[in-house]
């Protein structure tokens, strides 16, 4: 099996590698082929993942390319991991928003706007080159914002491209750890958008669990969301709301945080990721060792501002350890390629599952994986005010939709305006005024 990452210079690849060394069964991927538009990121993911290779019978070959129907042809999965203007653009985006009074981070409100302005173009020249050089393989996105993304994929590829993250998986195993529950045998009814969606109830043998939890203070104060949203507004929604849920539900406290920051987390990444990939540079480095302390700095810092402003503390052992994105995708990968039926929280179309949205409207929500994909399972209704938010958040990614195919910079003003984080249509055509200045990506932006 072969498997071609795209942006696969990137910080993240080596987890993606440690997955697939851990995989000794038959069916396993053997080839990984690297795809990435800067030689020099290449190299440098090369060394840490020769390191991690040392002494591993039988570890997949790496190929590395900058030619990207190279990398496509053959492929039977391909990740798409890529970062449109880097981090430095990352720090553009939240810098602007901020400046605005409004949210600036990388998925969610003005910021996670702004990104997908970038992104979406770029991504769906991938999609069509995967639709003609390699029509049948299997595309996992990883691309924040990874709903948006994938819905604008999914326009050209159908229901060959799957979106994946890891917020939910990771939510789902921390309740499932202070219920008792073990998560591999436990239904997490889960539901949203991307980074949008929320835990209403955690079966074990047919029972729901979540109502135990609910009651409990102790208990809810005793994990990251409990911490974060605090007991009593947990109780009141009568549901665990996924961790970027509280850009929305305590937006003025964490823009406050963010403005008052000495660096938002993009400008901390950049510089964070501009170290190691120099120290890469440099023949003595220890690559692995000096991957894996820089990958721990990132996940310790992880949604920092938002712990300080809900004064949560800092974040638990278990959660610093990896496991998120590259377990899913491999998961996915298994259920595919070797017809493993399982289940899990994917970013696909909708297909009815949650009744509020059309059928072609990329979802968040638990999905039957097998050899012909994933197939999004009908949830229960959302709350009427969640889905007032999955709703409003949609339409304002139907707008960036429309902005990137037509290129009309009013449907991007639109897309902002109408964003719930977003206060003011006068705010609005200030910060795409200010993100076409900064980025040149943008420049599509004319009509
Ligand atoms: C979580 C989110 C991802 C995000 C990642 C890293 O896993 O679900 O979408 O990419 O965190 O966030 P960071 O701020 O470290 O880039
Ligand atoms: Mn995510």
């Amino acid at each position: 099996m072969r498997l071609t990452v795209l942006g696969g210079g990137g910080f993240r690849l080596p987890l993606v590698y440690g997955a697939l060394l851990s995989d000794r069964a038959e069916g396993r991927i053997t080839r990984l082929v690297l795809h990435d538009l800067d030689a020099g990121r290449l190299a440098a993911v090369s060394r840490v993942l020769a390191d991690q290779a040392a002494g591993v019978p039988d570890a997949p070959e790496v190929v590395v390319t900058t030619d990207l129907d190279e990398a496509l042809r053959g492929a039977d999965f391909v990740f798409s991991a890529i970062r449109v203007g880097g981090l430095e653009g990352r720090a553009a985006d939240e810098r602007i928003a901020l400046a605005e009074g409004v949210l600036g981070q990388e998925t969610v409100g003005a910021g996670g706007i702004a990104y997908g302005l970038r992104t979406v173009p770029v991504a769906v020249g991938i999609a069509r080159r995967v639709a003609r050089l390699a029509p049948d393989a299997w595309v996992i996105n990883f691309t924040n914002p990874a709903g948006l993304v994938t819905e604008a994929m999914a326009r050209h590829l159908g229901d060959r491209v799957i979106g994946i993250c890891d917020s939910p998986v990771g939510l789902g195993r921390r309740v499932a750890r202070v219920l008792g529950a073990d998560p591999d045998t436990a239904w997490f009814d889960y539901a949203g958008l991307n980074h949008l969606g929320w835990l209403r109830g955690l079966r074990v043998r047919g029972r729901d669990e979540l109502p135990r939890l609910l009651a409990d203070p102790e208990l809810l104060g005793s994990f990251e969301e409990g911490r974060l949203f605090g007991p009593d507004w947990i109780r009141a929604l009568g549901a665990i709301p996924n961790e970027y849920l509280h850009y929305y539900y305590f937006n003025r406290e964490t823009v406050r945080a963010y403005r008052a920051a000495g660096q938002t987390r993009g400008a901390f990444l950049y510089e964070q990721q501009a170290r190691f990939y120099a120290a890469m540079e440099r023949p003595g480095t220890p690559a692995l060792k000096t991957w894996d302390a820089t990958r721990a700095e990132r996940e310790a810092t992880y949604m920092a501002h938002n712990r300080e402003a809900a004064g949560a503390g800092g974040r638990d052992a278990a959660d610093l350890e990896s496991g998120g994105y590259e377990q899913v995708a491999l998961a996915l990968m298994r259920a595919i390629a070797r017809h493993r039926r399982t289940t899990l929280i994917l970013d696909v179309r909708n297909r009815g599952s949650l009744c509020a949205l059309d059928s072609d409207a990329v979802v968040e929500v638990p999905c039957l994986v097998d050899a012909n994909g994933a197939h999004p399972v009908p949830v229960s209704p959302l709350p009427d005010h969640a889905t007032a938010l999955v709703c409003a958040v949609k339409a304002v990614e139907r707008e960036v939709l429309a902005a990137a195919e037509s290129g009309s910079r009013a449907r991007a003003v639109k897309a902002f305006a109408l964003h719930p984080l977003v206060d003011s249509v006068t705010v609005a055509r200030r910060l795409v005024d200010a993100y076409t200045a900064a980025h040149p990506g943008l420049a599509y932006l004319r009509t």
